[in-house]
């Protein structure tokens, strides 16, 4: 079995907020990531895809159709958006955590690199410099 990953970035607003509580509770739990007037991140998708290369083409899938997929059902949705308003695919309500993030762009993703021949094996979305967050599906 191989591995190959494609990376993509996108860069977006969000803000982690509970509305129960109170501005310096929200503060204290969520630092920076709870500023009212939101912030951003330069957020770092890894794709990874597993699979047999094919054995004329060498692939498991086509790297360049990959990237074409991750752009078409994630990164123009997220591109420059606000996480906690913009894009629909995201539940109303759920924080929007790099925890949180990673699944619902499982959800994105899982399907259309069935499409392409290749099956999902992990996604490793990177928030900031020194931290991300892994998913394997389950
Ligand atoms: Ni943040």
């Amino acid at each position: 079995m191989v591995y190959i990953t494609r990376i993509e970035k996108f860069n977006a607003a969000h803000k982690l907020w509970v509305e129960q509580w109170s501005e310096e509770e929200n503060q204290a739990r969520f630092g920076k990531c709870s500023n009212k007037n939101w912030h951003g991140h330069n957020y770092y998708l890894h794709v990874t895809v597993k699979g047999e290369p094919d054995p004329i083409t060498g692939f498991i899938v086509n790297v360049k159709d990959l990237s074409v997929v991750i752009k078409k059902s994630v990164v123009d949705h997220l591109d420059h958006s606000n996480l906690n308003l913009d894009v629909p695919f995201i539940p109303k309500g759920m924080q929007p955590t790099t925890e949180n993030l990673v699944k619902v762009i499982w959800g994105q993703l899982v399907g259309p690199v069935a499409e392409l021949g290749g099956q999902l094996h992990k996604l490793t979305l990177w928030e900031t410099d020194s931290i991300y967050a892994e998913y394997y599906g389950e």
